[in-house]
């Protein structure tokens, strides 16, 4: 495999479409976007074979793949993905948050679904590349960011099980506004006890298509019991808390303590909640990545001692959890309102991203 290092957005070729949305129109469709509806008029993407490795970068008009029937992605699912966002600063300036941490855990997920890497220079160039042809689509209203979803597939066709000898990587950005309807409020959590999402040696700390695919059913059930998002426990015990359906969970206990579950590899290393912790642990607070009992949180949302409780993730960024339902228990968390702890902490994050606080950390990146 060839591996051409490329350092930034000018590998991008630009080939830009003739149709692109009015100015009118594009603002109508950021004026209040939901998550993951409307795309740019532009996707980057380069292509990888086993022969000539990543070639042919590019920027192209958002439109629908020509993919063969057998192209291996459909038939075993050999498929990643990011999720990142592109934030409007009070001056105009378009900003991203700690990308790198993204490329690489995009490489990680490469590895362990047996795809190629992408270097961090092109996973930088592409978003680099991809917001100076449409950085017009960066929404600048309160809570509004442009999510950048990066991804690669099996693209070869062929049907014997190994991996793919081709593979595209794309980059697509959607306006958005809060991940769950009705805007920033508490959710309710549905433990589900019959559903693992991950087990040890499987996939679960790699962010591809079919973890997600795998938590679509246990999602119905939380539905069915009125709630927003699942959360999973560990497989190999059914004790413990894991993470939701598409984000980290954090408790928070009366001493002002933080407790979240440890990287066992079968979570997800979120970007936001490698932040969180940081800045939890600078404001003072004892925070603790360890096993985290259902049975404890469940008496301690009894007792008083669990005082709060939110997920976190790029594209729920901290969000309140208000209920904690499940099997034989459907309990309040801090009368169903968000807490100080999660408020504080999501405004603080929030500020450094929008570009309303300092930045001590050089968490973010310019793009524009
Ligand atoms: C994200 O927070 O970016 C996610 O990937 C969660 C979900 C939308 C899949």
């Amino acid at each position: 495999m060839s591996t051409t290092a490329h350092t930034s957005a000018d590998a991008f070729e630009r080939r830009l479409s003739d149709s692109p949305r009015s100015e009118s129109e594009r603002a109508e469709l950021i004026a209040s976007p939901s998550f993951g509806v409307v795309f740019t008029d532009h996707m980057a993407r380069v292509t990888w074979t086993a022969d000539e490795g990543w070639t042919d970068r590019r920027v192209e008009p958002y439109g629908p793949l020509q993919l063969d029937p057998a192209a291996a992605v459909l038939h075993y699912g050999q498929e990643i993905f990011e999720g990142l966002k592109a934030y409007r600063h009070a001056d105009g300036s378009i900003w991203t948050f700690r990308p790198e941490k993204n490329a690489a855990r995009f490489a990680a997920s490469a590895r362990r679904l047996a795809l190629p890497e992408l270097s961090v220079e092109d996973f930088l160039g592409s978003i680099e590349a991809l917001v100076a042809v449409d950085g017009a689509w960066v929404p600048g209203a309160d809570e509004t960011s442009l999510y950048l979803r990066p991804f690669m597939f099996a693209a070869e066709s062929f049907l014997g099980v190994r991996p793919s000898r081709r593979v595209d990587y794309l980059l697509i950005a959607s306006p958005v506004g809060p991940y769950f309807s009705g805007g920033v409020r508490p959710v309710s959590i549905f433990v589900a006890e019959d559903y693992h999402r991950a087990g040890p040696g499987g996939t679960g700390a790699a962010k591809c298509g079919g973890n997600y695919a795998a938590s679509l059913l246990p999602q119905q059930e939380a539905y069915a019991h009125g709630c927003e998002q699942v959360c999973f426990l560990d497989a190999a015990t059914s004790s413990l808390l894991e993470e939701l359906g598409g984000m980290n969970v954090m408790v928070v206990h009366r001493d002002g303590s933080i407790a979240t579950p440890a990287l066992s590899g079968t979570i997800l290393e979120g970007v936001t909640r490698d932040s969180i912790l940081t800045l939890l642990r600078e404001g003072g607070h004892e925070v603790v990545e360890r096993d985290l009992p259902l049975a404890e949180v469940l008496e301690g949302l009894r007792t008083g001692d669990v005082t709060e409780i939110f997920a976190c993730g790029t594209a729920a960024v901290v969000t309140p959890i208000g209920r904690l339902v499940g099997d034989g228990f459907d309990l309040e968390v801090n009368g169903g309102a968000t807490g100080t702890v999660t408020t504080a902490i999501r405004h603080q994050l929030t500020a450094v991203q929008y570009g309303r606080a300092e930045d001590t950390h050089g968490w973010m990146r310019r793009l524009a």
